[in-house]
């Protein structure tokens, strides 16, 4: 086979997002809601999770819709089991099949300092931010066919500990842990997973003292568009060869 063969034939397996199916958790705002909305221009359908915010929800379905996209608004806790096979049931009703599963969801703190943490404050950022990852990504799987995607949202926390708390970086660390052994596990099934680990973003997750103060802290002097991060996402969903990759978008704040 000549490498132009080859080189074609290699660029039509990339995935393309035309008629694929995606979960976002935590798709209602901030990145999430960028990431559908991105998903829904190249043709894709998408389940929008979201715990409390229906309007938000609904606002970021209504957009996807007039991109053509179908669109199902999944409400639930992805840090509680029961919520999330309710969630992974409802979407595979709809779709059949799950071939993107962005792991978004995800809270920051009220305290930062290790001595204000009480153990419920603690098991409430594990919990929301990490182990959601392991109920959603469990009750997915069976769904998720050969050549499907994973994109976990970790952190520039997870590797260089941040400013928003002990819990906040161990919950982002463990994150990168996660994919990196599932990126092994599922590596025969041609399934990529991959985190992305944003600096600051423009989203609500944040303040806005802290978003002056990180911004100040970063070489380019601000801190991330939400489009920014989505396009990142789209990126790991549409190339084939990046995998068990933790991708940087952070404005040279932390550099590995
Ligand atoms: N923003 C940053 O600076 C930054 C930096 C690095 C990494 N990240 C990570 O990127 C991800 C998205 O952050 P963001 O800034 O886009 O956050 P955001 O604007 O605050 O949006 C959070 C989204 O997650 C949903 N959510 C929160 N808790 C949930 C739960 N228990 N179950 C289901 N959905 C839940 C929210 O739903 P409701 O609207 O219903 O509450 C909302 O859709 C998070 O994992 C975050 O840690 C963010």
């Amino acid at each position: 086979m000549s490498i132009i063969i080859l080189i074609d034939l290699i660029k039509e397996v990339n995935m393309e997002i035309k008629g694929k199916c995606a979960l976002i958790t935590g798709g209602s705002r901030g990145i999430g809601r960028e990431t559908a909305v991105e998903i829904a221009k190249r043709g894709g359908n998408i389940g929008i999770n979201f715990k409390s915010r229906r309007e938000d929800a609904e606002e970021v379905s209504k957009i996807c819709e007039s991109l053509g996209a179908q669109v199902i608004l999944l409400q639930g806790d992805v840090s509680k089991r029961d919520d999330v096979k309710k969630i992974i049931k409802e979407f595979v009703d709809k779709f059949g099949r799950l071939d993107i599963l962005v792991n978004n969801a995800g809270i920051a703190p009220t305290n930062t300092k290790l001595l204000d943490i009480s153990e419920d404050e603690w098991d409430e950022i594990i919990d929301i931010n990490l182990k959601s990852m392991f109920l959603v990504t469990k009750e997915a799987l069976p769904y998720i066919p050969d050549g499907g995607k994973i994109i976990n949202l970790s952190s520039i926390a997870g590797k260089m500990g941040g400013t928003i708390g002990p819990h906040y970086a161990a919950s982002k660390a463990g994150i990168i842990g996660f994919t990196f052994a599932l990126a092994s596990e599922l590596a025969p099934r041609k399934v990529n997973v991959n985190a992305v680990a944003p600096g600051p973003v423009d989203t609500e997750l944040v303040s806005d003292d802290v978003k002056k103060r990180l911004s100040e802290l970063t070489p380019l002097k601000r801190i991330a568009t939400p489009y920014e991060i989505a396009h990142t996402i789209i990126y790991l969903i549409e190339n084939d060869f990046v995998h068990g990759e933790v991708v940087d978008v952070n404005g040279g704040r932390y550099m590995d």
